[in-house]
């Protein structure tokens, strides 16, 4: 609920409050909701703004910076307007935000150039979310150089904040990083043109007054500085990088920033469950919102690049008789692709190795009963592909230059309208002849050598964005039966504003159980596990020569939206059969998997996850032991998110039941001293070794 009285703004969601000035452009308030009357607040000045431009501000990084007619930086916003919106502004040409209409537009205008910064803010009161975006209009008659425009500015009462972010590597994406800012200036950023598998957009700060989440709706550059001042306030800056930025805002245009997403919450397992009901209720949209997800084989690190239609209908059949639902078709059934040097761009289909195309291929595959889907990578091109030699220019290089290779492959130019409309048409191609129930969209390099011909150097990361939105929109509407997953080298796109239009993302290209419990519980801080692909693979695991029982791999993959990508057929019958038995038991918790309220677990010599359903009387937890020494220190666990007052039943898979109560089970640290088997104590060694329970409420 939005209530404006007087210069004074109160947002209130079910468990939170802000209360921001509108005529001093402070915050007031952000926090635990207030139950007392606030409209006459007009006498607090807290000076912690919620925008700041040079030549005005203190010296802190400013929201917005742009370059004036007349060669100045400086701006003085006055307040002109504050309104509330009966619908919320159309976020142009970016995705955004669905479900809530009433938006606070606060206006402010530079006297001087009569540019104007609006700020936008809409209420997600089921969710405990506000968004916040801002936009500079140049109402001036000349031509303004916009150097930054931050979506959100927050300025935070004191110092001494721990700030959490999600940082790693290719295979290593979202590992959880706590830093003290106690001081000075820390920045989370992204410069290689996708949000990164290096440093998620998620942010996350904690002091003794709570958490407050944030993350930005985009899959571009984006930047989150965090700044002290020496008086007593944390400056938090959260939107597109301005690294490389320079956008030319000619008389009566606009830019826009994305949407920035902030809440607060006591703590950080209530913060993830109310990001996650976010995401689920406000950016996840189409068919597939709030839907079980089908199970997948993927013949990726089954076959890699090496297979033909014998070998794919094996696969297909083996999964078929172990109940999985869908065949995913990886990367090389197009063009001459054998290996990663080739034929990206060509999507057309290489017969030998799809038997006659994806068309009879895809019903050969429905006709063992599971759906077809199909991998594609729709902004590169190989230099060696038919595409590459009728139409060089559409490869983003920069002109007497060498580009960079990496993987071997070149980016569209997708800033181009003449390009994005070309991988429509090409993608649409895809889909319709194959009649693909899922589409997995890969992107396996990061940005270099930007350029378009006509396109200002400092405009060229943001328009490649824009571009490439404009795409996938146009094919998401026209397929709107279609599951696409998102995927970037893994999860190297993992964002708002990808899930935005894909209601699933590949968590990472490490499938190896044992290092996937950091990340997933890293991207379950701002995700929900409905968004997470997560596959069980072979065993020793490909990217790490690790082994772990397929009990763990299964355990730690069923957190997620479950797949497997192995060659099943290289099985033996007794893991077959224990597929077989896998599979029919996340189908049957399928929604409590993957909608259940979802926990981190950290326990002595443990970690885990738990999902709860949403009445509470059913879940699922994974406790998982990372080392297995000779004479190993005893393991426990405390579980979360119970029904204190009920008595639940646990049993563990295979195992026998016993009773206990919801407060003990959140409190007594649970020992757990069975996890050591002779039997395959060698075969397993240094291996992950996993137990999964469920509990049911009994009375
Ligand atoms: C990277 C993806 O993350 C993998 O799952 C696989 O699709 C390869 N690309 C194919 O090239």
């Amino acid at each position: 609920m939005i209530k404006k009285r007087g210069r004074i703004v109160r947002m209130d969601t079910a468990s939170t409050t802000m209360i921001i000035d509108a005529e001093r452009a402070e915050y007031i308030y952000y926090g635990e909701r207030l139950h007392s009357a606030t409209e006459r607040m007009d006498g607090v000045s807290s000076g912690r703004k919620i925008f700041s431009t040079p030549g005005k501000d203190a010296y802190l990084e400013y929201g917005a910076v742009f370059e004036n007619a007349d060669g100045g930086f400086a701006a003085d916003f006055v307040y002109t307007h504050g309104k509330i919106l009966p619908e919320k502004p159309i976020v142009q040409g970016l995705p955004s935000a669905y479900g809530e209409g009433k938006t606070l537009e606060l206006k402010y205008t530079d006297a001087g150039t009569k540019v104007c910064l609006y700020l936008y803010y809409t209420v997600y009161e089921d969710s405990d979310v506000i968004v916040v975006s801002s936009k500079l209009v140049n109402g001036s008659k000349k031509e303004i150089r916009v150097r930054r425009l931050m979506s959100l500015q927050m300025d935070l009462p004191g110092d001494g904040y721990t700030v959490t972010t999600l940082e790693g590597a290719w295979a290593r994406e979202r590992h959880c990083v706590r830093r003290e800012i106690n001081g000075g200036i820390f920045v989370n950023d992204s410069k290689r043109g996708m949000s990164s598998h290096a440093r998620n957009p998620f942010v996350m700060l904690q002091s003794a007054n709570g958490t407050i989440g944030c993350n930005l709706i985009y899959s571009g550059n984006h930047k989150e500085t965090f700044e002290t001042d020496g008086n007593g306030i944390t400056r938090v800056l959260v939107g597109m990088n301005d690294f490389m930025f320079d956008w030319k805002l000619l008389p009566g245009e606009s830019l826009q920033a994305p949407e920035a997403v902030i809440c607060y919450a006591p703590d950080e397992d209530e913060l993830s469950l109310r990001m996650h009901a976010f995401v689920s209720e406000h950016i996840v949209r189409g068919k597939w919102k709030k839907r079980e997800r089908p199970i997948l084989i993927n013949n990726w690190e089954g076959t890699y690049f090496q297979f033909d239609e014998e070998k794919l209908l094996s696969i297909a059949k083996a999964a078929r008789e172990v109940g999985i639902e869908l065949f995913v078709l990886d990367d090389g059934w197009f063009g001459h692709r054998d290996d990663d040097t080739s034929s990206l761009g060509d999507w057309y289909d290489n017969a030998k190795k799809t038997g006659g195309g994806l068309a009879q291929l895809a019903e050969k595959i429905r006709g063992l009963g599971m759906s077809f889907g199909i991998w594609v990578e729709p902004e590169m091109i190989s230099e060696d592909s038919d595409l590459y030699r009728a139409h060089p220019n559409y490869a983003m290089k920069i002109p007497g230059r060498a580009p960079v290779r990496m993987r071997n492959q070149l980016m569209l130019n997708m800033a181009d309208e003449k390009v994005q409309n070309y991988v429509v048409r090409a993608i649409s191609d895809v889909i319709a002849r194959s009649g693909a129930e899922y589409v997995k969209w890969d992107f396996n390099r990061s940005m270099t050598d930007c350029y378009g011909k006509g396109i200002v150097a400092g405009e060229y990361f943001h328009r490649y964005m824009l571009g490439y939105y404009r795409v996938v929109a146009k094919l998401v509407k026209k397929f709107p039966n279609v599951l696409f997953e998102g995927c970037a080298g893994g999860g190297g796109r993992y964002d708002l504003g990808n899930l935005c239009y894909f209601p699933q993302y590949w968590t990472s290209d490490d499938t190896d159980a044992r290092e996937r419990i950091a990340i997933q519980q890293g991207t379950s801080y701002a995700y929900p596990q409905s968004t997470m692909g997560a596959h069980v693979s072979a065993c020793p695991n490909h990217q790490t020569g690790n082994t772990n029982p397929l009990s763990a791999r299964y355990n730690i993959a069923a957190c997620g939206v479950l797949g497997y990508e192995l060659d099943l057929t290289a099985l033996s019958e007794a893991d077959r059969q224990a597929i077989a038995e896998q599979v029919s038991f996340y189908k049957e918790n399928r929604k409590l998997l993957q909608y259940g309220d979802y926990y981190r677990l950290h326990g002595k010599e443990t970690e885990g996850f738990m999902v709860v359903s949403k009445d509470k009387n059913r879940a699922i937890a994974v406790v998982n032991r990372m080392r297995n020494p000779i004479c190993a220190p005893y393991a426990d666990i405390r579980f979360k998110g119970l029904r204190a007052a009920a008595i639940y039943e646990i049993k563990e898979r295979g195992g026998k039941a016993w009773c206990a109560g919801g407060d003990f089970l959140m409190n007594a640290d649970l020992p757990l001293r069975e996890w050591y088997d002779f039997k395959t104590a060698a075969e397993n060694s240094g291996s992950v070794m996993s137990r999964m329970f469920l509990l049911e409420k009994r009375s």
